[in-house]
């Protein structure tokens, strides 16, 4: 690892794979995710394990990502819907002058490259967000949304494994028939 700065608040978990040139302060981060170059990740951000943080990205105080989530290049977290650079004032703003808006990535979830994912917002379970989307509402779980703003464009079609199993029996059943 070269040119890695990890604060020691960070707390890491095991097997944490770090590329070069990630910035780490005051956030958790889970076994066997890994980090790619350029990232970085903020204080009170926390993300899971089996995570993939792709290059480039930017994840901002106030981010929860859960477990198994791919987050693409160059993702973008906003936490402060209305910023300001000055105070009432004049002075450059400080934590007391505005507050953290939250963000959740649930577990299996998948964020395209070049995405903005703005404060307030639940990315559900095993959703998929498309390349170049903005996130302005909650993403239900399963769910493929894509667009600015993002919009659900299909759902994601699970099944259990009995009904995969009733699935490739009825099959093979099709196929023996002749003709
Ligand atoms: C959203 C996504 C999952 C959809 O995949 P898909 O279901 O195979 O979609 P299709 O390619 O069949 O496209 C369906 C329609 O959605 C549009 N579309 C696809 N992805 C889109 C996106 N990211 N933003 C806007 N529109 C999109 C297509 O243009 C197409 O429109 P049309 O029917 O008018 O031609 C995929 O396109 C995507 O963006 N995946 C993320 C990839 C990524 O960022 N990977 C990380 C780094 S490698």
């Amino acid at each position: 690892m070269e040119f890695v700065s990890i604060a020691p608040d960070v707390k890491l978990g095991e097997n944490v794979k770090i590329h070069n040139f990630v910035n780490l302060y005051g956030c958790e981060i889970g076994d066997n995710t890994r980090i790619g170059v350029f990232v970085e990740i903020q204080k009170n951000a926390k993300v899971g394990k089996y995570c993939k943080i792709s290059s480039h990205t930017f994840i901002c105080e106030g981010v929860t990502i859960e477990d198994n989530v791919f987050i693409g290049h160059s993702v973008v977290f906003i936490n402060d819907t209305y910023p300001r650079a000055t105070n009432g004032n004049g002075m450059l703003q400080t934590e007391k002058d505005w507050k953290v808006g939250p963000i959740l990535v649930k577990n299996g979830a998948s964020i395209g490259s070049n995405c903005t994912i703005l404060c307030n917002v639940t990315i559900g379970e095993n959703a998929i967000v498309g390349a170049g989307s903005v996130v302005t509402r909650d993403v239900p779980p399963n769910a493929i949304v894509a667009g600015n703003p993002a919009r659900i464009f299909r759902t994601i079609t699970l099944f259990s494994q009995a009904e995969k199993e009733e699935l490739q029996y009825a099959l093979h059943e099709f196929l023996k028939k002749p003709g």
